[in-house]
C-alpha cells in the first residue's frame, strides 16, 4: 500500500502545530520530520524536544530521518520523545547492527538511508533486520532540491533484494524532489513511501496535491 509522508521541513514552522493537523486531514499517512546536525549535512534543524511537542498534535505515525553524527547518543531520547520509526543513515553508523538493535530496543521501527551515491548492495547482510529502507533522491541537507533519477536503479535493486529475501513487508522509501512525476517512475520501481516537503507544504490546496501524488504513485 503506498503510503504518503510530507516532510514538515517544508512547513511553516512558526504554526507547525496547524500545518501538521492540516496534513493529517489532508490525508497524509506519516509525519516526515526531518533531524539534522550541522556536521553529517550542512544544516541544523530539529531535536527531541520539537518531536515531543509534536507527538501530541497528531494520531499520524511521526517517521524521524536522523541526518546526524553518532545517532546512538540520541536514538533513545528521540524514541522517548514519541517516534514511532526512526530512521539512521548507513554513512554515518559504523556498527549498523548494533544501531538497529537500538532502535528496536527502544520500541521504534527501524530504518537505514542510503546516500544517493552508496550501493544498494551494503545493506543485503542486515535487511531481514529492518522495518524501512530509505533511498535519498538528493543529497540530504535541504528541501526543494531536484530528484536525482540515477537513484530509481536502486529503488529497483533493493525491493528485488527484499523480494528475493522474503521480505516484501520491509517499507522501501524515497526522500528528496518527490512529486506526482518522480513519485509515480519511483513506484514503478517499487518504492512504497513517498516524502513529499516541498510538493505538500509549498501548495495553497494539501489535500489537492497529497491526492496527485498518492494517484500518481497508484498508476
Ligand atoms: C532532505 C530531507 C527531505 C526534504 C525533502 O535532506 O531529508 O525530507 O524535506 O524535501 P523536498 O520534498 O522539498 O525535496
Ligand atoms: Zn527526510
Amino acid at each position: 500500500m503506498i503510503k504518503i509522508a510530507p516532510s514538515i521541513l517544508s512547513s511553516d514552522f512558526g504554526r507547525l502545530a496547524d500545518e501538521i493537523k492540516e496534513v493529517e486531514a489532508a490525508g497524509a499517512d506519516w509525519i516526515h520530520i526531518d533531524v539534522m546536525d550541522g556536521r553529517f549535512v550542512p544544516n541544523i534543524t530539529i531535536g527531541p524536544l520539537i518531536v515531543e511537542a509534536v507527538r501530541p498534535q497528531t494520531g499520524l505515525p511521526l517517521d524521524v530521518h536522523l541526518m546526524i553524527e553518532e545517532p546512538d547518543r540520541y536514538i533513545p531520547a528521540f524514541a522517548r520523545a514519541g517516534a514511532d520509526w526512526i530512521s539512521v543513515h548507513q554513512e554515518a553508523c559504523p556498527h549498523l547492527d548494533r544501531t538497529i538493535h537500538l532502535i528496536k530496543e527502544h520500541g521504534a521501527r527501524a530504518g537505514v538511508v542510503l546516500n544517493p551515491a552508496t550501493p544498494a548492495e551494503v545493506l543485503k547482510p542486515i535487511l531481514p533486520e529492518l522495518d524501512l529502507v530509505l533511498l535519498m533522491t538528493v543529497n540530504p541537507g535541504f528541501g526543494g532540491q531536484a530528484f536525482i533519477p540515477r537513484v530509481l536503479k536502486k529503488v529497483e535493486s533493493i525491493r528485488r533484494l527484499l523480494d528475493q529475501e522474503g521480505l516484501s513487508d520491509v517499507e522501501v522509501q524515497v526522500d528528496g524532489g518527490i512529486n506526482p512525476e518522480t513519485a509515480k517512475t519511483a513506484a514503478r520501481a517499487g518504492a512504497s513511501v513517498f516524502v513529499a516537503g516541498s510538493a505538500v507544504f509549498g501548495k495553497e490546496d494539501r489535500e489537492k496535491a497529497i491526492r496527485s501524488i498518492r494517484s500518481a504513485a497508484e498508476t
